[in-house]
């Protein structure tokens, strides 16, 4: 299905895999939205994707406040017209051994990754039931799948977002129309370590220095497949990981 005009909410828009995706999708003629804290990024990748032709809108916000989130959609109707997506794309790793108790990283991480997922959703659904359909895409991670050292709370978050999607999807597709797809990436070239504090997990991230990762245009690229499929295809879950990742 073609994205030209439709309306794409994006968090965590200002870096990584976020902003790959703004602008893949801004290139394919969606409007996009872009949604983060750091409102000097966004308007930075706001100016890039205009200068190419595309078209975006900046709301600085934070996805824990669910007040930010009906500030985002309100101001992308009056810009728009419509919602037409959510991409659910904010997210931290601070990983920890559980024995070091950073229990407020821990909390960060609910608050981030599990309840800003929510919050979009919660924002975005009523547009989307009033307009019979939308799509809402979830960033998971391949820590859906499995644990790795130091990321206990972590990969519980992402196992969160990926069982949400599948209650999402089976709620909401077949009588709302809504499409509903789970990402799940290995790792991607991104700055998403930097929020580690734990320093024996600093250094086991020394050890996987080397090892291949993705590039945030590959998941965007992911995010556009499942997209632009017609409305008869929900793509439930792309599982994508580097090619000699185990
Ligand atoms: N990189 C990987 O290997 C990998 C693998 C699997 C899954 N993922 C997932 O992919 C998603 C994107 O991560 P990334 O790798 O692209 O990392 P990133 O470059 O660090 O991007 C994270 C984004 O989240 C935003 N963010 C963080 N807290 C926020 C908040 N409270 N409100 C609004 N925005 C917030 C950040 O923007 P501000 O700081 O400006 O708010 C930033 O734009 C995450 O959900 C991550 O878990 C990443």
């Amino acid at each position: 299905m073609n994205l030209k005009d439709r309306t794409i909410i994006i968090t965590g828009a200002s870096s990584g895999i976020g902003e790959a995706t703004a602008k893949k999708l801004a290139s394919e003629g969606a409007n996009v939205v872009l949604m983060a804290r750091s409102k000097d990024k966004l308007n930075t990748i706001k100016d890039t994707i205009e200068t190419h032709g595309g078209k975006a809108l900046v709301v600085d916000g934070d996805v824990t406040k669910t007040s930010d989130f009906e500030n985002a959609v309100s101001k992308t109707v009056d810009t728009f017209g419509s919602v037409d997506g959510l991409i659910n794309n904010a997210g931290l790793m601070p990983l920890s051994y559980i024995n070091k108790l950073k229990t407020e990283e821990w909390h960060t991480m609910v608050d981030v990754n599990i309840k800003g997922v929510l919050n979009g959703v919660a924002a975005v659904l009523p547009k989307m039931i009033d307009n019979k359909g939308g799509d809402i895409i979830n960033v998971s991670s391949m820590a859906a799948h499995r644990y790795f050292p130091g990321g206990a709370v972590y990969c519980a978050t992402k196992s969160a977002v990926k069982m949400f999607s599948e209650g999402l999807r089976q709620e909401l597709t077949p009588k709302y129309g809504i499409n509903v797809t789970s990402i799940e990436p290995g790792a991607v070239a991104t700055p998403l370590t930097d929020t580690i504090t734990d320093e024996d997990i600093k250094d086991n991230m020394k050890d996987m220095m080397g090892m291949t990762t993705l590039e945030p245009e590959d998941i965007a690229n992911a995010i556009h497949y499942a997209l632009s499929q017609p409305k008869r295809v929900n793509i439930n879950d792309v599982y994508i990981v580097p090619s000699d990742q185990q």
